[in-house]
């Protein structure tokens, strides 16, 4: 077939068993886009748009002709282009069950072990679980934890979600065969027997013959099993027709063209032709470009049916895939190798294995290609350090130039995200070399958290010695993040070559390390020292495993490693997750219809596990819809010299931009914000104007040509210490009680210090969404909108059109997560968009993008706490002064609450008895910061903790004894007033001490750490006091409205919203108690 060969322009493929022909595909358009707007498939949620929340996740199905099998697996529909579906079936959670046909095992397992709230996350969640079963109907724990990589979850805490699936896999054990049988639940049996609290799913009958729950959390047994012969089938015609995955396609959209080529002759011609395009295997990179760095790649070219790019073939030297060959693919290769060669051959495997472990998600890995990696050059790629040092070949080829070889060495990349391949070139494959018996070879990566993170540091180390000797003959060592490419430590391996392994070796290789990895003090990233030692730490960790392994072969030359090194070396050991949950039972007597105190599901969770229940962005477009988009400030402290909009109304599509001057000045401003910034802005990401247009995609371009001009004020202030510096602050606070200067001078000891607690993204799952309905009569509008605050929208909409407050009603179905970000700062977002509805007289909707949301909303403030303390030699606290410092951005939202609370919490759980406490509302030109789950109390705590812990530390003491020693008691009084009555906090401390045994794990923790040099353990215990509530006296009530149809249904109103804290289902087993009716 040649280049010219006729090829298709239409899209097949099959989504829940129908299929789909598409004669108009736009190759920008995202599946999930395509799932949503397209087939109004709105189950699977957009979360972040980048791979990294896996709300969007989706199972998709591919017939392997030559092996006759259909192979499952989970990706991202936001990073999967729909035009590369040709041939697939896409299952999503709309094509598993619904509350009309049925529940599948895994929504119904998920929504009755309460492992779903806001829902936002729960489609991904259960698709990810689906595809596990799929593949394999008795997976392992550990399998499910793999699974899960990709999964993100703001509610749960993950233990419900757990507690239910281990039901479906092997951890769930064998049973008894009764029907009630504890092994069908979580946990086994008998365990958690200390005074017989009642555990997840623990062995309890149940309340009556319809099997409602009576203590247990829930009763798997009660639920259906898993049937894997019930299953949808894989459509016959992907089978039966090979003519799909064998055509050459080609769709072109109004920007960007998509070829898949069908031969390496028709790809070589297309990246001769279009020597820019793109050549996309998961799509993972280019599509993080394209949606978040606003790259437009005309051309994109998927290898995926190029039989060179996609076969994977074992040579003399090594294995060789195909540069298209997927990450999930090449692990399940190299796994297969490890098992069947003997273990010297297999070590670089060994080390990409584990690597593997923790590169990105499940999602990722099954969508990301090794080719996408290694040449996307990205200065913390996984997997380049190991391929570089391990000294992989990699072929290349094109059209005039031909094929050619080059090694993956210090030469490869020839700067930030460059390397030596040409643009007209493609990589063909890469051959991943054996080891030999005297060779060495180990990975390591550093991140924030294990799993699905990026590198801070990563390394390849291989060591070859002469045989029989410990003599190095040669030594390659690459670390990523320490430069902007993979940077190999050529000094170093230098120097160590004829050096014998011993500890002269490390102590000259530590030296020359840090001579051939300098890290500038400026180096992006940051954390300089840390990365220096890093990487210093993985060349010892290095050492002393190939030292081991040395020992093993010539005992007589090399010391065996001592018990603490084998420790230090030990590679990562994967346990199972446990968990258990006390919670109070209801009293005996109370009726079997009465739900309050019993574990009911969450109203909603059924809706959620099966993608029915509506959010704001599933809701239909209204008739006349515009979609808006803001325009953002890209300075911190500037005067708005201008905005010119001519650009951006150009564009097709467009409708109107509006700004400041569509509004007076009074409407204008809400409270100490403007809608729109008019004359200044003093943060970046600052509201300046809304662009509403046909759709999405148009007025986000849109926006963008919005040129707006600025003079820059004064140097902007950022940080706490620079509002000090200058004084920046709204208000300042304090709360006494006695006199903390004199006892301070009375306190046999004394300390000072600092303790500093950082801010927080709220990372609600459901990013900010607003639809505005003007209702056409009367200025009323109608608002839909994720607010946690219903009533503050109302009342900031209706200033900013002029209309009474009666013309405005907001609606709040539910969110998908609010935790405190969506209190006060959805306005921000929601009053623009009435304002533009108001204008254009048209509905008007917007939900922002993840990063959009990031940069205008603020989070939870961070605070600098300076403190002195005045203690006796026991440890008691005699005098506390203390300043609390919070960023709270540039306007004053709900900074003066949140520095109160913090003021209240200062104490903790505490009798300290002469504090004085300040707090200053520090006003910086960061977005405003705002309400965050505890309100300002952590972050008090937080420092009284701190206190503890350092006055501990300063007289010897076990910190849990100076705690106990000043826990407040009955009669105490706080240093707010309030004189405390019926106290529980020593009752807690000691049943908490008891239950977890903290003296034993504390012995275990001092034995182990005084035992080993190189790991250490800790264990802690800390009290958290949450002083009062409301302190608006009148905000602590609530009341609700009830009304009573003829049919006896009833409907009860009441003024929260749903968020997933399950506050309707709650209110409705309130309401069965008082109305006497069943739940
Ligand atoms: C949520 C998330 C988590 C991630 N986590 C990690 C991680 O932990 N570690 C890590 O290293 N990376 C990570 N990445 C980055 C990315 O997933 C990987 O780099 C991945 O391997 C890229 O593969 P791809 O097939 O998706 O590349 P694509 O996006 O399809 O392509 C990437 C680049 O490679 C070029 N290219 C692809 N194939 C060829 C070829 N045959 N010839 C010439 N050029 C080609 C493309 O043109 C493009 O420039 C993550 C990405 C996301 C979105
Ligand atoms: S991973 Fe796709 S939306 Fe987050
Ligand atoms: S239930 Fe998982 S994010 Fe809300």
């Amino acid at each position: 077939m040649s280049h010219d060969a006729p090829c298709s322009n239409t899209l097949v493929f099959f989504v829940n068993g129908s299929k789909v022909e598409d004669a108009d595909v736009d190759p920008e358009c995202s599946l999930l886009v395509y799932l949503r707007t397209k087939l109004r498939l709105c189950g699977t949620k957009l979360g972040c748009g980048e791979g990294g929340c896996g709300a969007c996740t989706v199972m998709l199905s591919k017939y392997i002709r030559a092996e006759d099998k259909v192979k499952h697996y989970s990706v991202n529909a936001c990073l999967t282009p729909v035009a590369s579906l040709h041939g697939l079936a896409v299952t999503t959670v709309e094509g598993i069950g619904s509350t009309k046909t049925g529940l599948h095992a895994v929504q119904e397992r998920l929504a009755k072990a309460h492992g779903s709230q806001c829902g936002f996350c729960t489609p991904g969640i259960v698709m990810s679980m689906y595809t596990l079963l799929r593949n394999n109907p008795q997976p392992t724990m550990a399998q499910l934890d793999e699974y899960f990589t990709g999964n993100l979850c703001r509610c749960t805490g993950y233990r419900p979600i757990l507690d239910g699936y281990r039901s479906l896999t092997t951890s769930a054990g064998p049973t008894c065969g009764k029907a009630n049988c504890c092994m069908l639940n979580v946990g086994g049996c008998g365990t958690m027997n200390r005074e017989n609290p009642v555990k997840n799913g623990g062995m309890e009958e149940l309340d009556d013959e319809s099997g409602r729950s009576g203590h247990n959390l829930f009763q798997a047994s009660a639920m259906r099993p898993y049937d894997p012969s019930q299953e949808i089938i894989f459509p016959p015609e992907l089978k039966v027709r090979n003519d799909l995955e064998r055509e050459r396609l080609e769709f072109k959209g109004p920007r960007v063209v998509f070829h898949r080529p069908a031969t390496l002759e028709q790809l070589l011609h297309l990246k001769d032709l279009h020597p820019t395009a793109k050549i996309i295997g998961g799509n993972t990179e280019v599509g993080v470009e394209v949606q978040y760095k606003n790259q437009l790649y005309p051309v994109l070219i998927n290898p995926i049916n190029v039989a060179e790019l996609t076969s994977i073939q074992e040579t003399s030297t090594g294995m060789v895939f195909g540069a298209a060959v997927t990450l999930t693919a090449m692990e399940e290769v190299l796994k297969e190798q490890v098992t069947l060669k003997h273990e010297s051959r297999t070590r670089v495997f060994a080390a990409i294995i584990e690597m593997l472990r923790w590169f990105a998600g499940k999602q990722i890995r099954n969508a990301a290609a090794i080719g996408g990696n290694i040449m996307t050059a990205s200065p913390i790629s996984d997997l380049n350090p190991l391929l570089t040092a391990a000294g992989a070949t990699l072929t290349l080829h094109s059209k005039n130039g031909g094929e050619r070889q080059v090694t993956l060495d210090h030469t490869f990349f020839t700067g930030y995200r460059r390397t030596v391949v040409h643009p007209q070139e493609v990589l063909i494959n890469i051959n991943i070399p054996f080891t030999q018996q005297n060779e060495y070879f180990f990975g390591y990566k550093q991140a924030r958290r294990r799993e699905d993170d990026i590198a801070i540091v990563n390394a390849g180390c291989k060591v070859v010695f002469r045989p029989d000797s410990i003599e190095v003959l040669k030594l390659d060592l690459a670390f990523g993040g320490m430069a902007p490419t993979t940077v190999m430590a050529l000094g170093t391996m230098k120097e160590l070559v004829g050096r014998k392994w011993d500890a002269s070796l490390l102590e000259d290789g530590t030296s020359q390390l840090t001579r051939d990895l300098p890290l500038a003090f400026s180096a992006p990233g940051g954390m300089v020292e840390y990365r220096r030692a890093l990487t210093l730490s993985f060349f010892f960790k290095f050492y002393l495993s190939v030292r081991g392994l040395l020992n093993q072969i010539l005992p007589e030359l090399v010391a065996p490693l001592t018990h603490d090194e084998q420790l230090a070396v030990s590679p990562h050991q994967y346990t199972e997750p446990s968990s258990s949950q006390l919670f109070q039972r209801v009293s005996p007597g109370q009726s079997q219809i009465d739900p309050i105190g019993r574990p009911i599901v969450h109203t909603s969770a059924f809706k959620q596990t099966t993608g029915e229940a509506v959010y704001i962005d599933d809701m239909p477009p209204f008739v006349n819809e515009l979609y808006a988009a803001l325009v953002l400030s890209s300075r911190a402290n500037a005067k708005i010299l201008g905005i010119d909009e001519s650009e951006a109304l150009k564009v097709e599509g467009v409708e109107r931009f509006i700004c400041a001057r569509d509004l007076s000045e009074e409407r204008n401003q809400i409270l100490d914000y403007e809608v729109f910034a008019s004359k200044m802005v003093d943060c970046m990401g600052q509201v300046v104007g809304v662009v509403v247009a046909k759709d999405q995609p148009t007025a986000q371009r849109a926006a963008r040509l919005v040129r707006v001009n600025y003079e820059d004020l004064d140097t902007p202030i950022i940080t706490i210490q620079d509002a000090i510096d200058k004084k920046s602050w709204w208000n300042k606070w304090t709360m006494k009680r006695g006199d903390a200067e004199a006892a301070l001078k009375a306190a046999p000891y004394t300390l000072e210090g600092e303790t500093h607690i950082g801010g927080q993204e709220h990372f609600y799952m459901e990013t900010n969404a607003h639809i505005a309905i003007p209702k056409g009569e009367d200025g009323e509008m109608e608002i839909i909108s994720t607010t946690q605050n219903p009533s503050e929208t109302q009342l900031a909409v209706a200033k900013a059109l002029g209309v009474a407050n009666n013309k405005v009603v907001c609606r709040v179905k539910r969110l998908g997560g609010g935790f405190g970000g969506k209190e006060t700062r959805s306005t921000t977002i929601s009053v623009p968009i009435c304002v533009a509805a108001s204008i254009t007289g048209r509905p008007v909707r917007i939900m922002l993008d993840r990063h959009e949301d990031m940069v205008i909303t603020g989070g939870r403030h961070p605070f600098l706490c300076r403190w002195r303390v005045g203690f006796t030699d026991q440890g008691i606290i005699k005098a506390a002064d203390l300043h609390l410092y919070a960023n709270s951005g540039n306007t004053q939202d709900l900074s003066f609450a949140v520095v109160h609370r913090s003021l209240y919490s200062t104490c903790n759980a505490y009798n300290w008895q002469n504090v004085s406490t300040t707090g200053y509302a520090c006003k910086t030109n960061l977005p405003s910061n705002t309400a965050f789950r505890g309100f300002g109390a952590p972050q008090g705590m937080f420092c009284s903790e701190d206190i503890m812990e350092r006055v501990a530390q300063h007289l010897h003491m076990d910190p849990k004894v100076v705690r106990e020693k000043n826990l407040y008691k009955s009669g105490d009084t706080t240093h707010f007033g309030q004189v405390i009555e019926r106290c529980t906090v020593s009752r807690c401390w000691e049943e908490v001490l008891d239950q977890s045994d903290y003296s034993t794990l504390r012995a275990n923790v001092q034995k182990f750490n005084s035992e080993h040099t190189y790991k250490k353990r800790g264990v802690s215990v800390v009290p958290v006091m949450f002083s009062i509530s409301f302190t608006l006296s009148w905000l602590n009530q609530a009341g609700a409205l009830i009304l009573i149809y003829r049919d006896g249904s009833v409907l009860l109103s009441h003024g929260g919203t749903e968020m997933g804290q399950g506050l309707h289902t709650k209110m409705i087993q309130v309401a069965s108690r008082a109305l006497g009716i069943p739940y």
